[in-house]
């Protein structure tokens, strides 16, 4: 399994370090624009190979695309991260041009190729990949909901004092400030609904943390965050690679599901060998159905930015 890593900045860096470490991967290809940074962030992890005890390859490049050839999966995390006040959206101008130009580059080395996106505004992102490359849409991810979820969890545990591991949750929707939709109504802990343990205001502030868990960072960081991001783009990674056939809320090219056509918005999603293999349609209630509607209108705005 050949992984190739666009954008050896902290996010790919993170994913590049996850994917190792997890040992299901031969080989690993960092490539950065910037002269040095892949090939130097690919030596150090290498340098920790005996003590974290894995055997996959992981080599920098600088822009050379040829060495990413064959590729089975790629995750595209090149572009600007946002600063403190800046939302998602804001980064359309410079990361298109960025995420088609990249895509474009790894298709022409590896024509079978999944593409993971992760790059912002990351659903109209995945929507410019769908839109220029021509590949089939199972072999397109965009990568947000498994980060939001992951956040939902931890303050999900946060509010119910008890270990992120007894918790089960999902956030579907736009992977931005306004348009998450945290799922507290089928959220768990340890099978049992949460609300049986948290408040319905509790819950909602657990929603609303949720949904600015990326922008808190930010603001705390000085720039966007990259464990979390990481962490999940690897994950992802893992279940096409081992082919775990596992549910993540991805964004996905929806064509009629959810009553939504012509759009990418997160969704949960079988993944596994042939990418996003299966949109899963979950009933959901009015309130729910009306958030998700909304969201998909504010991708849809962002959407029209694009000059496709
Ligand atoms: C985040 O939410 C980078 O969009 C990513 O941290």
């Amino acid at each position: 399994m050949k992984v190739t890593i666009v954008g050896a900045g902290a996010v790919g860096a993170s994913c590049a370090e996850y994917v190792a470490i997890k040992d299901f991967a031969s080989e690993v290809v960092l490539l950065d624009i910037k002269e040095g940074v892949a090939e130097g962030k690919a030596m150090d992890l290498m340098q920790t190979a005996t003590l974290n005890s894995f055997d996959t390859q992981i080599t920098g490049t600088t822009n050379d695309y040829s060495k990413t050839a064959g590729s089975d999966v790629a995750v595209i995390t090149s572009g600007i991260p946002r600063k403190p006040g800046m939302t998602r959206e804001e980064l359309i101008g410079i990361n298109a041009g960025i995420v088609k130009e990249v895509s474009s580059n790894l298709i022409k080395h590896s024509p079978n190729v999944t593409l993971i996106v992760v790059s912002n505004p990351m659903d109209t992102m995945t929507y410019l990949v769908h839109k220029t490359t021509g590949l089939p849409k199972n072999k397109i991810i965009g990568m947000g909901g498994a980060l939001d979820s992951a956040r939902f969890k931890f303050r999900l545990s946060e509010a119910l004092e008890c270990p992120p591991s007894d918790v089960n949750g999902m956030v579907i929707g736009g992977h931005s400030d306004t348009g998450m939709v945290p799922l507290t109504r089928l959220a768990t802990r340890n099978s049992i609904p949460v609300s049986a343990f948290l408040s319905e205001d509790r819950l909602n502030q657990v929603s609303e943390d949720t949904k600015v868990g990326g922008a808190t960072l930010t603001k705390l960081l000085g720039t966007s965050a990259w464990y979390a991001p990481g962490a999940a783009v690897s994950a992802l990674v893992q279940a096409i690679a081992c082919n775990q056939k596992k549910m993540f809320p991805c964004s996905a090219m929806l064509e009629g599901e959810y009553g939504l056509n012509d759009i990418c918005i997160g969704v949960p999603a079988i993944i596994g060998k042939d990418g996003l293999e299966k949109i899963v349609e979950i009933e959901l209630d009015d309130a729910e159905s009306k958030k998700i509607k909304e969201s998909a209108e504010g991708v849809s705005k962002t959407n029209a930015l694009l000059e496709l």
